[in-house]
């Protein structure tokens, strides 16, 4: 049987106004928010042989966002359905859980038609509801979301916004999905070419002996019969007001390589490329937000696979830029591509802010648990940026401390550097990565995403859906395209 590389993208919703009049006469499904206080008069179509607000007294319902209580109606002679859904306060957080709860509620159906609230964040409730909708399948999976979703009312504007960024997100989703059977380092620059392409970036790959002076990217790479890459895409307004380099961990696969993963830990590993993820999908919506800065995003791809040709433990490889490495352990990969990337951005690339996004660590999982994101950061303008635009479109980070003194565990008796503590005793695994990390970055303002525990989720919750979740894009589009006010949808 042929492998089908096409997944099901499900970024492909519909999103239209329809004038607030009412639902077009084919929908499937229709849902109508209501908020804590008195239910405003229902829309003439929304007919119920019970008052709606006697309703939804029964239901106890109180208008807190997720709340979905279904109501008969009588519409074109026949028994409809209409999900009255609760908008609680109307904040983008509120309106983010309604949306996912009534998508939810449409599962299966071909056609579900959303009633926009006259107040409060629509942007988050399309976002909500589009991403609650995701799915990936190859060929016939067991997921089947609701087929469109069409918004009634709304600022067009807004609608436009919150179906870029979901639409982002789910690009993010699908590339770490994608089985690492098909998802070479190659197949992951190729996606990259496309988005650049398809969104006006500019593009660069580095294969083959072009990585010569990579050596972490090709340590890492070289026992895998497909080789690695680094990737890197170019965002450039006009009149830009910084340059920030975005650097993703792109590991296809991560057996651990010679210092080799259990099953247990190992059979999740196509997620680790969900940082390089995160940047391709970050920079696949930088134009329809104008961002007004230059971005430029590396993506350091590779399997680290398990073979004769793999990089031992006590190898020592030489980074771009020349410091030299002691691998003690072949499963601290990630570390030894980014700090490639990092070390290229800052000689070449003369970045005002440089920011990685990595699933770097299980520490930083044990830490924060799937529900946050480790920040460390050595700007605090940068570091609160992050946070505020992680807050604001619900994905949180927590910071991490660079604690000097534990830089000395990374001592090497015969290299500049070692990979991983000395002593490999374990301890603050995720702060040892980030300090390793910052020795390549030459003391530009820089923050590092060590996103190992929300880049994937085990079940669905919200507008997130079981396995990768995109964590990163949001807040890197929110962060890089609203720092300095609105953002406005081209064309919108
Ligand atoms: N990709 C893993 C980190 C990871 C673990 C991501 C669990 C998502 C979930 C990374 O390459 C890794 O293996 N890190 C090691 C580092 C150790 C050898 C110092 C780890 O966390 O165990
Ligand atoms: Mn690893
Ligand atoms: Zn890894």
């Amino acid at each position: 049987m042929p492998i089908e590389t096409t997944p099901v993208l499900t970024g492909s919703h519909g999103v239209a106004g329809r004038d607030g009049a009412g639902p077009a006469p084919d929908a499937d499904l229709v849902a109508v928010p209501f908020g804590p206080g008195p239910v405003l008069a229902p829309a003439p179509w929304l007919e119920s042989p019970v008052p709606v607000d006697a309703l939804l007294a029964h239901h106890e319902a109180k208008g807190e966002p997720g709340e979905v209580v279904e109501v008969p109606t009588v519409r074109d002679g026949g028994v409809r359905r209409v999900l009255l859904y609760g908008t609680g306060d109307g904040s983008a957080a509120a309106l983010r859980k309604a949306g996912a709860a009534v998508a939810r509620r449409a599962k299966g159906r071909a056609s579900l038609s959303v009633v926009v609230p006259s107040e409060g964040e629509t942007a988050a409730l399309v976002e909500g509801a589009l991403l609650a909708a995701y799915t990936f399948t190859i060929g016939n999976g067991r997921t089947k979301p609701v087929g469109e979703i069409v918004f009634l009312g709304g600022d067009e504007r807004d609608l436009k916004r919150g179906e870029a960024v979901a639409r982002a997100t789910a690009l993010a989703r699908d590339l770490v999905n994608t089985p690492s059977s098909v998802k070479t380092p190659a197949w992951l620059a190729d996606q990259a070419k496309a988005v650049a392409s398809g969104s006006g970036l500019g593009v660069r790959v580095w294969e083959g002996p072009e990585l010569g002076e990579f050596g972490g990217i090709r340590a890492v790479g070289q026992g895998s019969i497909s080789p690695p890459c680094l990737v890197q895409l170019s965002y450039t307004p006009e009149n830009p007001r910084a340059h920030v380099v975005l650097a993703g961990k792109g590991i296809t696969f991560d057996t651990g390589g010679l210092s080799l993963k259990p099953t247990e830990g190992m059979k999740t590993m196509k997620t680790d490329m969900a940082g390089g993820a995160a940047v391709i999908a970050a920079m696949s919506a930088l134009a329809a937000f104008e961002a007004p800065v230059r971005v430029t995003g590396l993506v350091a791809c590779a399997e680290n696979s398990i073979s004769g040709s793999a990089q031992r433990p006590g190898d020592v490889i030489t980074q771009y830029g020349g410091r030299t490495v002691e691998v003690l352990n072949t499963d601290a990969e990630g570390r030894l591509v980014l700090a490639d990337a990092l070390a290229y951005a800052h000689a070449e690339l003369d970045p005002d802010v440089v920011i990685d996004v990595a699933t770097l660590t299980g520490a930083a999982k044990v830490a924060l648990g799937v529900n946050l994101g480790a920040l460390y950061a050595t700007d605090e303008s940068l570091a609160a940026g992050l946070i505020a635009a992680g807050e604001a479109g619900g994905e949180r980070l927590w910071r991490m401390p660079l604690v000097e003194d534990y830089r000395a565990m990374l001592d090497s008796d015969v290299a500049d550097l070692a990979n991983v503590d000395r002593t490999m005793s374990g301890a603050a695994g995720s702060i040892a990565a980030a300090l390793f990390l910052q020795e390549f970055t030459g003391g530009r303002p820089w923050a590092h995403l060590d996103i190992a525990g929300p880049a994937r989720a085990a079940s669905d919750e919200g507008e997130i859906t079981k396995g990768g979740t995109g964590f990163g894009v949001r807040l890197l589009l929110r962060y890089l395209a609203t720092a300095s006010g609105p953002a406005p949808v081209r064309g919108a």
